[in-house]
């Protein structure tokens, strides 16, 4: 295996509840994935990152851990967790693992002890002052981020009251935390995504925010919650108990911070391996907006010597394909992106399902919701539901092949034509171009940690790397650039004449570039 394997891997996001259920129940599980692990390699993906399969009351899907050594039962156990290890291993596939270190689940046996009135200090208890909590934090999901107990004091919860933040201030809890890292590295597991990686120590003495609307600051403001300094010695220590196992196994921070710089602080070279880019996923379908945070990406990375990874949807946030304008246009843009986050270097995160262009489900009816923030807030939010609907495998049969029973989210009759089974043998079709667009990144691989940009005709985004160049039209018309050869991948037909490619509007193209020749030919 080979070294640096992450640096410009391509990793593909299973959430386990809604990839494939093996057992009719209609929720996703550990040996679903299992049965399909052929089409992750077909698909040609290097690793795949599994949501939380733990034991859970499954109060935020999952996120909500009631023992960090056990499989749900939902999911399967112990035993299904090695055999997909083993399996994907035997594939070239590594397996990198959630783990929810910022809170656990209220049933977790701390925190009924806590309850109880013993061991306390695990979690961030505090009076209030009088009959308000103490102070004005307010949840991700909305409300207040305190919930009062019997006796009249407050826990904190920056999520859903059923998810108790953990005091990290406590070694206890430190203690705790390597000895799972090190129980998921014993069982084979290739590394971890580190859930709210950014959260795990608050700003001394809690203080008030003043701030009504505190969630127009997540990811964009500082707030004593996130983002504080004191997370970075946890993230040394985590990266040495994972430094200790042989392999290169990773650590992947999830990490809503104000900026790329602040992001990059989590990437030296003795914290985690990479951190998800949302400055990259939150850009809008601009020239300049791209290219800016692009450049910003590549620049901030660049002093700790770390990877960039491009990402563009997942299980928080409303599918690309929808996000880019939705029907034809969204599925033109959709593959475009691929094509331009593919040719940069660095590495790729996929979410289950964008290699079939699933839009997100707008039109869930209210009493299927189950994302909690639904409720939290007040029915004003309908959540992230509408990014998890099952995936259709087949073009018939119950819940289109994601099992042999239902879904526990009901899928568009219409996705049928999306399934795995309608797409397969249509080069046309998304998951065709999917394909096709790894196998080309694999061909021409994106080692280096720069892109050159080359001056094109207005709103074409077009850079070189290793090699390869790039070129997307975002000018919503039709561009001439000159004939560059025999093209690597386009991401929608093109035309050429009289020595000029015609590109159309959200059209990408490769091509490799003869490097002598890149100057005079384009400049
Ligand atoms: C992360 C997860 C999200 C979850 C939250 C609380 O942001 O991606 O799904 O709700 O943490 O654990």
């Amino acid at each position: 295996m080979s070294q640096d394997w992450w640096r410009h891997a391509v990793i593909y996001q299973v959430y386990v509840r809604s990839f494939a259920d093996s057992d009719g129940d209609g929720v996703g599980d550990l040996p679903g994935i299992r049965s399909r692990l052929a089409h992750l390699r077909d698909l040609g993906v290097d690793a795949v990152w599994i949501t939380p399969f733990y034991a859970s009351p499954m109060a935020d899907g999952g996120y909500d851990v009631a023992d960090y050594r056990a499989v749900d039962p939902q999911f399967g156990d112990l035993g299904d967790v090695r055999a997909l290890v083993d399996d994907a291993h035997a594939l070239g596939i590594r397996v990198i693992v959630d783990i929810v270190p910022n809170h656990s689940s209220d049933r977790h046996a701390w925190f009924q002890e806590a309850l109880a009135g013993r061991g306390r200090e695990r979690y961030v208890f505090r009076e209030g002052v009088g009959d308000r909590p103490p102070n004005d934090w307010e949840s991700v999901f909305g409300g207040p981020a305190w919930t009062r107990v019997a006796d009249g004091s407050w826990y904190l919860h920056l999520f859903a009251p059923e998810q108790p933040d953990l005091n990290w201030e406590l070694p206890e809890v430190r203690e705790e935390f390597r000895d799972v890292l090190r129980f998921w590295l014993d069982l084979g597991v290739d590394g971890f995504r580190v859930d709210v990686a950014h959260g795990m120590v608050k700003a001394p003495g809690l203080p008030d925010i003043g701030h009504a609307d505190q969630l127009t600051l997540l990811g964009t403001a500082p707030l004593p919650f996130f983002d504080q300094d004191g997370v970075h010695e946890i993230h040394r220590d985590w990266r040495a108990v994972v430094d200790s196992y042989p392999g290169e196994r990773v650590l992947v921070a999830e990490a809503w911070t104000p900026s790329a710089e602040r992001t990059a602080l989590y990437l030296r070279p003795d914290e985690m391996h990479q951190a998800f880019n949302f400055h990259y996923l939150t850009a809008p379908w601009d020239r300049d907006a791209l290219r800016s945070v692009i450049d910003s990406s590549l620049a901030a990375v660049a002093p700790v010597g770390a990877p960039t990874t491009w990402v563009l949807s997942n299980h928080d946030v409303q599918r690309h394909v929808t996000r880019y304008g939705g029907g034809e246009k969204g599925v033109r843009r959709a593959r475009a992106a691929l094509a331009l986050m593919l040719a940069l270097p660095g590495s790729v995160y996929l979410y289950q399902g964008e290699e079939l262009g699933l839009p997100e489900v707008l039109d869930l009816p209210d009493e299927v919701l189950q994302d909690p923030m639904w409720e939290r807030s007040g029915h004003t939010e309908r959540g992230r539901d509408g990014c998890r609907v099952p995936l259709p495998w087949t073009t018939a049969g119950p819940s289109l092949g994601f099992g042999t029973g239902g879904s526990w989210l009901p899928q568009p009759p219409e996705w049928a034509k999306l399934s795995v089974e309608a797409q397969a043998g249509d080069q046309d079709s998304m998951l065709s171009f999917y394909r096709t667009a790894l196998r080309a990144r694999r061909e021409n691989p994106a080692t280096g940690v720069t892109v050159t940009w080359v001056d094109g005709p207005e709103g074409v985004l077009w850079f070189e790397r290793d090699g390869v160049a790039c070129a997307l039209n975002l000018s919503g018309a039709v561009v001439e650039l000159p004939d560059p050869g025999p093209v690597l991948l386009a991401s929608s037909y093109y035309g050429v004449r009289d020595g000029q490619v015609l590109l159309p509007p959200d059209t990408a193209l490769w091509w490799r570039t003869a490097a002598e020749a890149v100057t005079s030919d384009f400049a």
